[in-house]
């Protein structure tokens, strides 16, 4: 399939769940308020990548990676990212690491509330997918 439709009504904050895309993982995570504030308070200097990765945003690919061009337009507390370790592949464990984020097993990349690379050989920010909200709680993948 081209696209992916998710409902994300179900999902509590401080929950994630991970859907497929055109065979690959996508986490749609609910982040909680401290989550999003520790997003914010990563000046974009600690940043190994500061390109956001965000295909939906002005600028799109190289803006800033702000918490905000990396979180959806408009609902910060809504972060959707392809979940593929831009090291070799792997698939990052959720709510893990030493930045709250994601964590890696493969070789150790640790990735912030915001999926943003901090630590490790991974290169990249998680990878943002396209997508819009179709309504409130839908959102269109692809
Ligand atoms: Fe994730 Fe190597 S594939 S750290």
């Amino acid at each position: 399939l081209a696209s992916t439709e998710v409902d994300i009504a179900p999902i509590a904050e401080g929950q994630s769940i991970t859907v497929k895309w055109r065979g690959r993982p996508v986490f749609v995570r609910h982040r909680t308020a401290k989550e999003i504030e520790e997003g914010k308070a990563v000046p974009l200097s600690d940043l190994v990548d500061r390109a956001a990765r965000n295909p939906n945003i002005d600028g799109g690919d190289t803006a800033d990676a702000t918490d905000q061009n990396r979180a959806a337009a408009g609902k910060e507390q809504w972060l959707i990212m392809i979940g593929t370790c831009t090291h070799l592949g792997c698939v990052p464990l959720g709510q893990a690491g030493d930045y709250d984020g994601w964590f890696c097993p493969c070789h150790g990349s640790h990735y912030d509330t915001a999926g943003r690379i901090r630590k490790g050989p991974a290169p990249e920010n998680l990878h943002i997918p396209p997508y819009a909200f179709t309504n409130d709680t839908t959102i269109r993948i692809g």
